[in-house]
């Protein structure tokens, strides 16, 4: 009985896209119609809460009618073969959905909520909005998701599952945004990387096999590749 191999996996928007979700840097992508900086940011939030609020408002409801799709369930399976450890992106929960247990959340969750005045108290609400006035010990609600100008929490976590990836993977990522992009650098000497992506991303490392394939046709071809490896 071989021990399962540590599969580590950093998603990003990409892997979504084919839900229904848009991503951020694509043709069409959320960041050409919304300021990213108004919508997503802590400043922007200081400035117009109540914008910030609509636009996750909005996020939240779409992610309520879309489902996970062949690259969410490919990873979902592929725990039946492998140990593996997701870090995504993402803010929605379609890796939960589609069955991954092991999921972290870097830059947060839509279906999150804490109270402004009390960082650690977060809240599971589902599909429902925030509004303006919504508050808990007083304090205002907001999206328990990670904007611009604030840490990362979980980026400790996320690097030491990395440093212990016998297989890691990055699906769905312009590599864009840090310090996210940087766990690329944290792979074990040795540890097969592979890149999923339809379109070519400028990756720095020489010893990255890409897959240049959208998800739904690439991440299962990758755990074919993987299963024989
Ligand atoms: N399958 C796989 N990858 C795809 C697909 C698809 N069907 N469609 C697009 N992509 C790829 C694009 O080629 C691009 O490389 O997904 C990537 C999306 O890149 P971004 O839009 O920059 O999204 P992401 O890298 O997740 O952004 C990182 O930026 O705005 C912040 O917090 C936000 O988590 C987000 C972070």
């Amino acid at each position: 009985m071989t021990t399962r191999k540590r599969l580590v996996v950093l998603t990003g928007a990409g892997i979504s896209a084919e839900s229904g979700i848009r991503t951020f840097r694509d043709m069409g992508g959320l960041w050409e119609e919304y300021d990213v900086m108004e919508v997503a940011s802590i400043d922007g939030w200081k400035k117009n809460p109540q914008l910030v609020l609509e636009f996750y408002n909005q996020r939240r409801r779409q992610l309520a009618t879309v489902e996970p799709n062949a690259a969410h369930k490919s990873l979902a399976d592929a725990q039946n073969l492998f140990n593996v450890f997701i870090i995504t992106q993402n803010v929605d929960n379609l890796h939960e959905r589609a069955g991954s247990k092991n999921v972290l959340h870097l830059h947060g969750e839509l279906t999150k909520a804490r109270p402004t005045g009390n960082p650690s108290k977060i809240i599971d609400i589902g599909y429902n909005d925030i509004k303006w006035g919504d508050t808990v010990d007083g304090y205002q609600l907001r999206p328990h998701i990670v904007w611009f100008g604030e840490e990362v929490p979980m980026m400790n976590e996320a690097v030491k599952l990395v440093q212990t990836a016998e297989i890691f993977a990055v699906i769905g990522t312009s590599l864009n945004v840090y310090p996210a992009a940087g766990l690329l650098d944290y792979a074990p000497k040795g540890c097969p990387i592979y890149l999923i992506d339809p379109n070519d991303i400028n990756i720095w490392r020489r010893d990255v096999t890409v897959i240049k394939e959208k998800a739904s046709v690439g991440v299962p071809r990758f755990i074919e590749i993987i299963k024989n490896e």
